[in-house]
């Protein structure tokens, strides 16, 4: 232990007191030993620090930071070099603001295009997910302050995200949901990690034995911090068993009582507790080391243009029938959207941030050098088809020789806590686009949303430019797209399917009342569609360029491969060149490909480059579940060169001798999965590919309510009580909903309605004790007066005890 002489002098309840928060936002400090209090600030894109005195609950704005754009929006870049400049400005601001840890960035799969949260994370691919995590975090981390990457894991949904059951097979657990998190350990050396809300295969993540010490503390060797999701420790002594030195945020030293007790009754080891304090002291000094430099006000102005460069390098240019962009100098271009006055540049929840200037498209049109003849917003952000601005708004584009129309998904749509419940943009902007493409057909999109979206209108605008969201300079850096400044270069970093009905989780997702289970096992995103030959609207790695590239003279050998690549076209510009593998043998099923590779290449007009991509531990790796290791399997591989996932430019193909392991599955049992057309997995087959049954998904209404039930589970309380407390969160919902107060809707959703029973205690900082919870469950259980007797009891008692903090 790094840290012998100073923990052999804590007493055993200086220790248990550092596992906990000491507030919202800081953990424990101790005066005595020299312990300073880190603090820990969202988020992902940029820092939301919060006044932890004032802000308990952390709903507040945050002190203004830069907002950059999202994961979702830089992944488009797939250039690690940017994501290490993103993460070393958040650093910087950091360093700035007194922020020990920054909990970021988010890693967690795209499994579904409706998770609410998938504009905060990277991809439907681990690889590049993982790649993009390690660069941020080598940013971040090179000032001294931790990133702290989240959530650990399989946390790909936010309906139901602190009760959910993750079901999932240990193949695709490990190639598909925990790569990413393997390479930010492994490659980002990340100094702390967050658990998260979920179960994963019947135990909260945060506890689970296999996840934190067989995979993580075992296999990746990592020995850095864990930290709870907010909220998210249920039984504090598991979690410290599994390897969790922080749960956040503060329970009023309720649960580090419960470590104390855990030791003194012979529970748990205190070499346990030792070496949890010891790795949790390693982060804060080391944190705390690189928060003594002086102050440093970081530079508003150079960060916002960073941001700036950050946005163009990401923006996706997705359709140019007749290369209608770059604007041509002299066009008279009307602009419609409400988007184009008010910027949609990041989602809803703990990643939000106050950003310190914020550019709307309107403002910067003089120095972008197109020519606008007006502005009509045409659409109401929230509101339903309004025809007098439809009017407007057609008039406007009847005068223009092409239109930019703005349009997008909304911020409430797209937020922490609540998943969409569909792919579409709202219906009053397609009508809006219908007709104004009857008076002027030359439409270019410019789509603001942070996540896929269906697009039944595409063959009605000529150009399409997906910003995604682009922080706080993204509106700027669209326009210099538009007008040719700078030529895009984005590539998708997930597959926009035709519809929703087409993707591999319709059937699964978000799951039934405790479970969901991940029957597509490894088939999710490009891997399904390539695997089953379907058709998409935009694939996986898929973008234009105003420059056209020609690819050839691939060759390969055991380090990697190396092709030629040629600008063929009339502008200088940077091309994503993708390395895709695919096994030829039949013996354990595959996607088509994966992507074990990728490049960005700047390349002149006119110019030819040499590159070369090399193979590493990843390309030809299988994870099997009879030797329960990494395999490689001795085969013929095909080795593509793309632009996409689907337009394959150079193919090759190379003999690897494997690891001659036993092959994992008995093919017979697993008939749909291998058939090349692995959809509508029966739970049977499901069951076989697990090697157990499935737990039963739906809630037992016949039980009580317990901790892990979830508020929302009150509409089958055996008391009236419970059932009224539904019915007020249900009408309090609605009702907030109608009077336009969306944010506090979904708040309500996100807080209270799925919030499980012990988050009542976990999430109030010691307000509510454990013990007055049990009264609490014992009035929504049909014992009103007995559970409310209980529940005053045991507040006397808490004030008494001196606990209740002060408000
Ligand atoms: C989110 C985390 C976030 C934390 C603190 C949680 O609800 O899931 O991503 O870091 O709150 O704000």
């Amino acid at each position: 232990m790094k840290y012998y002489e100073l923990i052999a002098n804590m007493t055993l309840e200086e220790k248990a007191s550092l596992m906990s928060g000491k507030d919202f936002w800081q953990s424990q400090d101790n005066e005595r030993l020299g312990i300073k209090s880190m603090f820990l600030a969202d988020g992902p894109h940029g820092i939301r620090k919060q006044a932890a005195a004032s802000d308990k609950p952390g709903l507040n704005a945050g002190v203004p930071a830069t907002c950059y754009p999202t994961a979702a929006t830089v992944a488009n870049s797939w250039n690690a070099e940017l994501g290490q400049k993103v993460g070393e400005y958040l650093g910087e601001e950091a360093i700035a603001q007194k922020v020990n840890v920054l909990l970021g960035p988010g890693v967690n799969m795209k499994r579904n295009p409706l998770c609410g949260r998938n504009f905060e994370y990277f991809s439907e691919d681990p690889y590049l997910a993982g790649k993009m995590a390690a660069s941020y975090i080598r940013g971040i981390q090179s000032y001294g302050v931790s990133a702290c990457v989240k959530h650990l894991a399989v946390n790909n949904q936010e309906e139901r995200r602190m009760s959910i059951d993750t079901i999932v097979d240990e193949r695709a657990l490990r190639e598909i949901y925990l790569t990413a998190f393997e390479i930010a350990v492994k490659e980002g050396k990340t100094k702390s990690i967050m658990s998260s809300y979920n179960k994963l295969n019947g135990t909260y993540t945060n506890e689970n034995m296999h996840l934190m010490q067989d995979i993580l503390r075992g296999e990746w060797g990592y020995n850095g911090t864990v930290i709870t999701d907010w909220g998210g420790s249920n039984d504090r002594v598991a979690g410290l068993l599994a390897g969790n030195e922080l749960e956040m945020p503060s329970t009023a030293g309720e649960t580090d009582k419960e470590i104390v007790q855990a030791i003194k009754s012979g529970k748990l080891k205190e070499e346990v507790l030792d070496e949890s304090v010891d790795r949790l002291l390693d982060l804060i000094f080391t944190t705390t080391e690189a928060l003594r430099k002086p102050q440093l006000e970081f530079d508003v102005e150079k960060h916002h243009r960073v941001s700036q460069k950050v946005a163009e390098e990401s923006i996706v240019l997705l359709k140019n029938e007749g290369n209608l962009l770059p604007l041509k100098f002299g066009k008279k271009i009307a602009v419609i959207g409400d988007f184009a006055k008010d910027a949609r540049y990041q989602g809803a929840g703990s990643s939000i941030v106050n950003p310190t200037i914020l550019d709307h498209t309107m403002d910067c049109f003089e120095e972008s050098g197109i020519v606008s003849i007006g502005f009509e917003p045409g659409f109401e952000r929230y509101g339903k088809k309004d025809q007098n601005k439809i009017d407007k708004a057609c008039a406007l584009a009847e005068q223009a020789d092409a239109v930019l129309l703005y349009i997008g998904l909304d911020e409430v749509t797209e937020a922490e806590g609540l998943d969409r419940q569909s792919m579409r943009i709202p219906e009053n902007q397609i009508e809006l686009l219908n007709a104004v493409q009857k008076v002027n057909p030359n439409i270019i999109a410019i789509l603001s949303c942070g996540s896929a979206v269906e697009m039944p209108w595409i063959d009605k605008v000529k150009g399409l430019l997906h910003g995604y969201l682009g922080g706080q300079a993204g509106a700027r850096a669209i326009l210099r797209v538009l007008s040719g400044d700078v030529n895009p270069s984005g590539k998708l970093a997930e597959t926009y399917p035709l519809r929703y009905e087409d993707t591999p989780t319709y059937h699964h997702f978000p799951g039934k009342e405790v479970s969901v289970e991940y029957r597509e096992s490894i088939f999710i995103g490009y891997r399904y569609y390539d695997t089953v030959n379907k058709d998409v609207l935009f694939p996986f790695g898929f973008g234009l360029s105003y420059t056209t590239f020609a690819y050839s003279d691939i060759s390969v050998n055991e380090r990697g491969v190396t092709f030629k690549l040629t600008n063929t076209g009339n502008f200088a510009g940077m091309e994503i060149v993708q390395l895709y593998v695919g096994c030829q043998s039949q013996e354990i099923f595959r996607s088509k490909k994966e992507l074990k590779g990728f490049v960005k290449v700047f390349i002149n007009a006119g110019e030819t480059k040499t590159i070369t991509i090399p193979f590493d531990d990843k390309t030809f790796r299988y994870f099997n579940v009879k030797t329960n290791k990494w395999e490689i399997e001795t085969s013929g591989y095909t080795i593509m060169i793309g632009a996409s996932s689907t337009d394959i430019r150079l193919e090759t193909t190379m003999h690897v001798k494997g690891t001659e392991a036993v092959l994992p599955y008995d093919k017979a049992m697993l008939p749909t999965y291998y058939s090349g057309k692995p959809s509508n997995i029966s739970e049977d087959e499901f069951e076989n590919l697990l090697g157990r049954k499935v737990p039963v998904s739906t809630w037992d209404r016949t039980k009580p309510l317990g901790y892990n039930d979830t508020l929302a589970q009150c509409q089958y309380a055996k008391g009236v009580f419970g059932r009224l407390v539904y019915h007020s969160i249900v009408f309090a919902h609605w009702y907030l909903r109608k009077i336009g107060k969306r944010s506090t809707a979904n708040l309500i959703i996100m807080s209270v309605y799925h919030m499980p029973f012990r988050g009542i205690s976990r999430m109030t900082g010691g307000v509510v004790s454990m013990p007055m919870v049990d009264g609490i469950l014992k009035m929504v259980n049909g014992r009103f007066f007995k559970g409310l007797t209980h529940f005053l009891k045991e507040r006397r008692k808490l004030i008494r005890n001196n606990k209740l903090r002060p408000q």
